[in-house]
């Protein structure tokens, strides 16, 4: 395991794989909720975080952690979806974590992209998450094309909670999760950076190759909208990444 602190304030962890680094995660996870068992916070969907929920369940399975009394905010989903219908990724997020653990339904914010009225739901929903205190811990994936939830590439620092549209990178990236892909909506409803450039602790979670590109561009490169992750750099200590040694292959840190 390789520990890195750079001078913009931020730290990496890398560790050996998926699993080893996810393992760190749930560690930070774990430590927040027992300091503060009302946290507020959220976590990332996609195939990234697949062993982090894994573990999360099992720790919770064995009552290492409770997550009775923590506030969970979703990050992002596609517009006009219900989390019923199987493509949602709320739903996805309450079949692979939340109803794995006892998280309390009551607790349980999702953005709200089925909402017939879209624009002033995100922006109820964004009110919502500031009454609560915003964020105290926001775990995070990256596209490939270096977006944050759906905040794609062009997303400024200061956006919040919207719909956007989503690229034709990223609708390709998520052609693959579903079964009638010609039914996928051209946009999504996503947390702003802003959102999450005001939360206590930020953890970006990155795992393999495919990733290894944008991470180096995201860390290395200017803070730019064009890579939205790299925005991230703007929290200074309160970012921490965790990558496996394949997403972090590309990287010359110094
Ligand atoms: C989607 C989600 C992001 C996620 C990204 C990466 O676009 N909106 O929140 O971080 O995919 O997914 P994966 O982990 O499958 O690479």
């Amino acid at each position: 395991m390789l520990e890195f602190k750079h001078n913009e304030g931020w730290a990496i962890t890398i560790a050996t794989d998926h699993r080893t680094v996810s393992a760190l995660v749930a560690d930070v996870i774990a430590e927040q909720v027992a300091a503060t068992p009302n946290i507020v916070w959220s976590l990332p969907t996609g195939s990234t975080p697949i062993p982090l929920f894994d573990i999360l369940a099992a720790r919770a399975a064995r009552e290492e952690i409770d997550f009775r009394n923590v506030v969970f905010f979703s990050l992002d989903d596609y517009l006009g979806l219900h989390p019923s219908d199987p493509n949602s990724l709320s739903g996805w997020l309450q079949r692979e974590f939340l109803n794995r653990v006892n998280v309390q339904p009551a607790n349980v914010h999702l953005i709200p992209a089925d909402d017939p009225i879209p624009g002033e739901a995100a922006r109820h929903y964004d009110a919502d998450l500031t009454r609560c205190g915003g964020f105290d811990l926001v775990v995070l994936g990256i596209g490939e094309n270096g977006h944050i939830a759906f905040n794609e590439p062009g997303s400024e620092a200061s956006t919040r909670t919207r719909v956007v549209e989503m690229t034709p990178e990223t609708r390709e990236q998520a052609a693959g999760y579903w079964n009638d892909q010609f039914r996928m909506p051209g946009q999504a409803m996503t947390i702003g950076m802003a959102n999450i450039l005001e939360a206590r602790q930020i953890v970006l979670l990155v795992t393999g190759s495919v990733k290894a590109t944008v991470l180096a561009e995201a860390l290395t490169g200017d803070i730019s909208h064009h890579v939205p992750a790299s925005i991230l750099r703007l929290a200074g200590a309160r970012l921490h990444i965790f990558a496996d040694a394949s997403a972090a292959s590309q990287l010359n840190l110094n």
